[in-house]
Order: structure tokens, then sequence, then C-alpha cells
């Protein structure tokens, strides 16, 4: 499976933050926004990512992730000339998927929880049977978001819903469950989307592309309930409130989240040498000490 991340855009809800600097590389806590959905698809066992971004940004994402080999994995780098559409993600990385199927993350998106990388692996099976998955995620402000309409399959706790329908932001919301910006889809992505037609905003909506998977009988979604922390980083309130959540995160558990070296160090990615240089680049900052903490046993899992 080949993994995308999306991190281009106008970032105009954050300007002035945003005039000289890409969104996804703002701070959330101690590391760049980018290290957050990056750790997510690594999470998903995903080693192949194509990074989306803009003419201006793309040098210094490329300076900040490189060829991806400190975390173990391939990195490749495209720019989208003009942000059209999320579902365009798909057709710019035709050739970068093959016949393979997809994961895309938005680069402004956060995911945490405990089991996370279980309801991964459930998504990923699904492509191979040849469905699309989404999740959802309950909000108070639905008319933001993709929007999805669900039954319950069965009483209780259960995670996996059918979908009856999707909407962009639509004024009068179906429910309150977010489509969360985390999306797999089955090989073949890249000829669906290329059926796309711009929406009346004039984008390419991967929410149209979701109910083309739905009308074909092929969306699946499970909820991330609340266990589950979801942030959509893109405005001011929600970038405060991504920094406040790692970082109560980290006092609390006194340790830290999402460092893509930790992922790969875990997984058998990357061996020791390559921590120990990554530690030594990040140098005395938390986050480097953080590694040397990981690289020498003080904190296992
Ligand atoms: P948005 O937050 O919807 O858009 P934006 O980043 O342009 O911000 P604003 O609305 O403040 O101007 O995008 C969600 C994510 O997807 C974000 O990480 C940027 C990325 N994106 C692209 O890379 N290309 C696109 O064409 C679009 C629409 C978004």
């Amino acid at each position: 499976m080949k993994g995308i991340i999306l991190a281009g855009g106008a970032g105009t809800r954050l300007y002035p933050l945003t005039i000289a600097t890409s969104k996804q590389l703002l701070p959330i806590y101690n590391k760049p926004m980018l290290f957050y959905p990056l750790s997510t698809l690594m999470l998903a066992r995903i080693r192949d990512i194509l990074v989306i971004s803009t003419h201006e940004d793309t040098p210094n994402i490329m300076r900040l992730l490189g060829d991806g080999s400190q975390f173990g994995i391939n990195l490749s780098y495209i720019v989208q000339e003009r942000p059209e559409g999320l579902a365009q993600a798909f057709t710019l990385g035709k050739n970068f998927i093959g016949d393979d199927s997809c994961a895309m993350i938005l680069g402004d998106n956060i995911f945490y929880g405990n089991g996370l990388g279980r309801k991964l692996a459930a998504a990923e099976k699904s492509t191979e049977n040849g469905n699309a998955s989404i999740f959802g995620y309950y909000v108070e402000d639905p008319e933001r978001f993709g929007i999805m309409e669900f039954l319950r399959k069965s009483e209780g706790f259960e995670e996996s819903v059918e979908v009856i329908s999707v909407e962009e932001k639509p004024a009068h919301p179906k429910s309150n469950y977010a489509i969360a910006g985390l999306y797999f889809y089955p090989k073949g992505v890249s000829e669906m989307a290329e059926q796309v037609k711009p929406s009346a905003r004039g984008e390419l909506e991967i929410t149209t592309l979701n109910e083309m998977y739905l009308q074909q009988g092929r969306l699946q979604a499970q909820l991330l309930g609340r266990g589950f922390t979801w942030i959509d980083a893109g405005t001011v309130d929600s970038l405060r409130r991504a920094t406040n959540f790692v970082c109560m995160i980290e006092q609390y558990q006194g340790m830290t989240i999402s460092a893509p070296e930790e992922i790969a160090y875990r997984l058998n990615w990357i061996d020791d040498v390559k921590l120990a240089e990554s530690a030594a680049k990040y140098g005395k900052s938390p986050y480097g000490e953080h590694l040397r903490n990981v690289l020498e046993g003080k904190i296992i899992l």
C-alpha cells in the first residue's frame, strides 16, 4: 500500500501565520505539524509515501523530511500548482500509486489514540477487498466538514457502521459525524479520481470521490470513538487546541508522541546507528532527548 500526505493548500484561515511559510511546517507544540500525519501513515505500516505541496513550500518540506531514510521509509515529492481540491491527490499521484492501493492523509490532521494501529489495519484490509474506507468523528460544528450519515450495524460499542450518504459542508447536516482527513482506497483510485468533476466551489472534492464508492457499494466506515482524538489544525483556534492537546498528553505521560524516528525504530525500519544520528541532529532539544531515551531503552513502549 502507498501513502500520500496532502500538504499544499493556501492556509488562508491562518493568515498572517502562513504568508511566508507552509501551514504544515508550523509547530504543534514541539514538532512540525507534518510529523503527526507522517506518524499516522507509518503506524499503518506504509513505507512509500508521496508528499504533495505547493511550489514555494516543497523545498522547505524537503529540508525537513529529506528522502525519508532517517525514518526507514521512501519519501517522494510532487508539486500541486494550485489548490484544486483533495481528490486531485490521486491524479497527481497516479504514477506513484501505480497498481497499488493508497491511503491519503491531510497534512494538517492529527490522529491520536490507543488502538489506532488496529483501526488502520482494518481499513487497509478493506482495500484488499476492493473497498474504500473512511473514519467518522463526532463534531459540534458539522457544517464545516464532510459529513457522513450512517446506520449502526449493531448495538453497543460496535465501531463499524453502514454509510448511507456523504455530503460536503452541508447547510443542514444529517449527522454530527465528520469524515476525518484520512482515507483508504483500493487499487484503481486514480482512474476513479479522474472522473470527479469540480464542485460548485470549483474544487475536486474528496466527498465526490467517496460518493462514487458509496454508489458502487464500496464505501466502508469506522467510527473513532471516545478513546480517540482527531484535530483538523487548519484554523487559529484548532491550531491552539492541537498544541494544548499534545502538550497535555506529553506532560501527563512524560513522553513524546508522534515521533517518526521512534516509530521507525520500534518497527525495526531503522537501527541503533540511525536513531543515534537523528538524536544527535536534534541536539539538546527535548525531542532529541526523547530519542536518546528510546535508544538507551529507558522508554519501552
Ligand atoms: P484546507 O484546510 O481545506 O485548505 P487550505 O489548507 O488551503 O486552508 P484555507 O482554507 O485556510 O485556505 O485543506 C486541508 C488540507 O489539504 C491542508 O493540509 C492543505 C491540503 N490541501 C492541498 O494540499 N491541496 C488542495 O487542493 C487543498 C484544497 C487542500
